[in-house]
């Protein structure tokens, strides 16, 4: 299938998310949709698919005009899509999510080992590892990225479009994904492929489109064409920039947070870290090490024995207010659309919620104008897209809404932050910009656990790295923001617990 977007426009109250864009899509390629968070990149998917209409502009497939007024209608004309934001039913089996558009039915009845078949098929391309009974809402981000992933699949669609289908994923996974793509190629289906890692589109892309405030940047150059620093400055009008973390001297003596012999009832044992003032202390490991699942158990009631000291006091910490309330320590989640943001609230009461306290001069009472006040300078730094800050979080592009939840929790008055992969889904130009951030707020005083799976991010941000694996702390790497020697030392640290226990790895 061959499928053309022709100077399609396409305006939201206050925002033109699409102005003129073109797109050619050909057959048996992989193209490439790039651009900074807000580009317009969502809105075209969304245009294609039919779950938006062109202000102007058409749509075509092999030189024929069509109008989809529905999602449903584009599945029928042989295109699927993965969109950014999840689409899962939470209280659905895994099996059922997949099967969900052509349910198999036996009698009238779901034949629900055919469901299970099904699922099987896709998913096992992907990760073994997924039960199809388990219920979505049990899965981790990564495990519900595959689904969504697998859902699309399983339509054999003629036209695969891909909103960002790696954000959650690991290497590992993704590397699976792209053996995938590269047999679809092979049998001439057209994709479309959204990422913000830029390794990724070099790997896999043969063209890209790059979309600028709304406008084609590029359209269709041969990637054999494109150099990292020409689609850089194609979609952010300039150079990549290299991040300068503020300097900061650390007192050894100075721990603030201190964790002796922890266990926890997530099954984690014998974890012993202390964390100083002004630090930044890494925590790397592959999916499933139970990096988030440490920071949930101590800030969340499920520590099971050893001690969590905080600015030398023992802390049982319940949940996450009286983290932030009784201990000024805050969670920013991985999981930030479920646990971290309201979306059908503005971007002021999201960023505010976590400094209400701070401001509110009687209980319950915020002097007008305030919440603003204290807002503007995070939204502003981060570069938060919005056409005010009365917009409903929803309506932001996915990248912003990251944005929102993060500025949420640099606006919260909390010494210790806990930071879990923080520039998932993130420009390159706003990651470069949010670690010099976490920089500077650590240079203000404030103690970070950075939580995330990206290696480079790790070297760059951290003074201090912790190696997890399964459950435990494997070991721990003095920082010398060398990329080659550091990461060496990490999967070193890894490769060596695999080895001496290798039925433990999996
Ligand atoms: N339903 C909507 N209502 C109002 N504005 C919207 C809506 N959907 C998108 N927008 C706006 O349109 C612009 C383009 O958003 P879009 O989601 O297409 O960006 P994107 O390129 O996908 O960004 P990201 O990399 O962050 O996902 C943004 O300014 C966004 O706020
Ligand atoms: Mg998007």
């Amino acid at each position: 299938m061959r499928l053309t977007v022709e100077t399609a426009s396409k305006s939201f109250p206050g925002v033109k998310a699409l102005d003129r864009v073109s797109l050619d899509l050909r057959p048996g390629e992989i193209h490439a949709l790039m651009g900074e968070n807000g580009a317009g990149k969502s809105t075209l998917i969304k245009i294609i698919t039919g779950v938006y209409q062109p202000d102007e502009g058409r749509v075509s497939i092999d030189g024929s005009e069509v109008r989809f007024s529905s999602p449903r209608d584009a599945i029928a004309a042989g295109i699927s899509a993965v969109h950014q934001e999840r689409n899962l039913v939470p209280r659905f089996s895994v099996g059922e999510n997949i099967a969900l558009e052509r349910l198999p039915t036996k009698r009238g009845l779901i034949d629900y080992a055919e469901v299970d078949r099904e699922a099987r098929r896709y998913l096992d391309l992907l990760d073994r590892g997924i039960d199809t009974r388990a219920e979505v809402r049990t899965l981790s981000v990564a495990q519900m990225q595959i689904v969504e992933i697998a859902k699309a699949l399983s339509l054999e669609a003629k036209c695969l479009l891909l909103d960002e289908p790696t954000a959650s994923i690991t290497e590992h996974e993704t590397a699976a994904l792209f053996t995938l793509l590269r047999r679809l190629r092979g049998e001439g289906v057209a994709m479309l492929f959204v990422s913000h890692k830029l390794e990724e589109v070099f790997a896999i892309a043969d063209r890209v489109t790059v979309l600028r405030d709304g406008k084609n940047a590029a359209e269709g150059v041969p990637i054999a064409e494109m150099s990292r620093q020409k689609l850089v400055s194609l979609m952010i009008g300039r150079e990549e920039r290299i991040a300068k973390i503020r300097e900061r001297t650390i007192d050894a003596a100075d721990v603030v947070m201190e964790a002796r012999g922890l266990a926890t009832s997530l099954g984690h044992r014998d974890i012993a870290f202390s964390l100083r003032r002004g630090e930044i202390l890494g925590l790397y490991g592959l999916v499933g090490a139970g990096r988030s699942e440490l920071a949930k158990a101590m800030l969340g009631g499920a520590v099971t024995g050893g001690d969590l000291i905080v600015r030398g006091k023992p802390a049982r910490i319940r949940d996450m207010h009286e983290a932030l309330r009784s201990y000024r320590i805050g969670y920013v989640s991985e999981d930030r659309k479920g646990e971290g943001l309201i979306l059908i609230h503005s971007v002021r009461e999201n960023v505010a919620i976590t400094i209400w306290q701070r401001i509110a001069k009687v209980l319950g009472l915020i002097p007008p104008g305030a919440e603003a006040r204290a807002v503007q300078p995070f939204v502003d730094r981060l570069e938060v897209r919005t056409p005010s800050l009365s917009q409903a979080v929803g309506n932001l592009s996915g990248g912003n809404q990251q944005k929102v939840s993060i500025a949420k929790w640099l606006a919260a008055n909390a010494d210790i932050l806990i930071i879990d992969e923080p520039t998932v889904g993130i420009d390159i130009k706003t990651k470069t910009y949010l670690h010099e951030l976490i920089g500077e707020i650590a240079a203000g005083g404030v103690s970070v656990i950075l939580i995330s799976s990206d290696m480079p991010e790790m070297i760059t941000v951290a003074d201090r790295i912790l190696v997890m694996h399964g459950f435990r702390i494997v070991g721990e790497v003095m920082n010398d923001h060398r990329y080659e020697t550091t990461s060496k030392a990490i999967m070193s640290r890894i490769h060596a617990v695999e080895e001496s226990e290798p039925e433990a790895a999996t």
